[in-house]
């Protein structure tokens, strides 16, 4: 990233007794640190603007958009805030989450040719379907689910980064990041909760196949909006899964919102896939 000013130092204070320790990653507007918070006596995540981006108004309303939700969020597959600072600069302090992100792993599964198994990937399903189904009930839809979105841990997959969330209803084109968004993001209009379904099938689909459902990493694809020249293609053609799993996933990609399947379809599948009894479908219960 050329012109693009330096990370914090190490040992810099980000928010009253919160110093850096090293930079985590960096994104057009955002960078986060894995930061040292002394009245917690504990590490955190500190989310915090760009040097550059601290003037940019939107920039700094959408952190503090962020940072309220997830203040106001509480669920055990949804990253946890500790704190929001607003002044001078907005500071969101985030609980650390030990794993990596689905994107990554994703990546190592490619290099090794070793995929996720099929019994792993239905609890993922469930994790995501139960954190989703949280923050639909609260009236948010989170707009940005893609792997690197998820940070997986031993035993549990966390979502991250509602800088785009927000209540259903009419939206501009293209909101979300290009190659994950639904068809209906990527168009603009009326977008609703169908879209984050899209969003937890194609994070399902891409660790199934350990490929991307659109484009490569430079975003070789003829045209901006992949995902309204063609379908993803069957999961079944990439990955052996069992028949209904793999239609579930499918039928939860489907190009038309109101054909698309629910989340309580997906969950059903998942538990299906996971192998639950009976008694333990709580889930698919609860959001059906
Ligand atoms: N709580 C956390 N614990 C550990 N790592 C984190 C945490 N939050 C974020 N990260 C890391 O920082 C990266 C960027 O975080 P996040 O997605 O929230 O920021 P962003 O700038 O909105 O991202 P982008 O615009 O690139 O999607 C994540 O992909 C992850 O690697
Ligand atoms: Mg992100």
């Amino acid at each position: 990233m050329s012109g693009a000013p330096p990370r914090l130092r190490p040992g810099t204070e980000v928010a009253p007794g919160v110093t850096v320790i090293r930079s985590i990653a960096r994104s057009d507007v955002l960078d986060v640190y894995d930061a040292w918070d002394a009245r917690r006596a504990s590490r955190v995540a500190a989310k915090v603007l760009r040097p550059d981006r601290l003037a940019h108004r939107p920039s700094r309303a959408g952190l503090l958009r962020e940072g309220r939700l997830l203040r106001a969020l509480d669920h055990p597959h949804l990253v946890r805030a500790y704190d929001l600072v607003e002044r001078p600069d907005p500071v969101l302090l985030l609980e650390t989450l030990p794993g990596e992100t689905l994107a990554r792993l994703i990546d190592r599964s490619a290099e090794s040719g070793r995929r996720i198994d099929t019994r792993s990937l239905a609890v993922l399903g469930l994790q995501l379907c139960s954190a989703i189904g949280y923050l639909h009930a609260e009236g948010v839809i989170h707009l940005d689910l893609k792997p690197a979105n998820i940070i997986a841990g031993e035993a549990r997959a966390t979502v991250i980064d509602l800088n785009h969330a927000r209540e259903p209803g009419r939206m501009k084109a293209g909101t979300g990041t290009w190659c994950y968004a639904a068809p209906e993001q990527a168009r603009g209009g009326e977008v609703g909760v169908a879209a984050d379904v899209w969003g937890v099938a194609i994070v399902l689909w891409e660790c199934a196949t350990a490929q991307l459902a659109f484009g490569d990493d430079d975003g070789d694809e003829e045209t901006d909006t992949p995902q309204l020249a063609r379908s993803v293609a069957s999961v079944g053609r990439h990955r052996r899964l069992p028949g209904a799993f793999a239609a579930a996933i499918d039928g939860a990609l489907a190009p038309d919102p109101a054909a698309r399947a629910t989340l309580a379809d997906l969950a059903r599948a998942c538990e299906d896939a996971a192998g639950l009894p009976a008694r333990e479908r709580r889930l698919s219960r609860t959001l059906g």
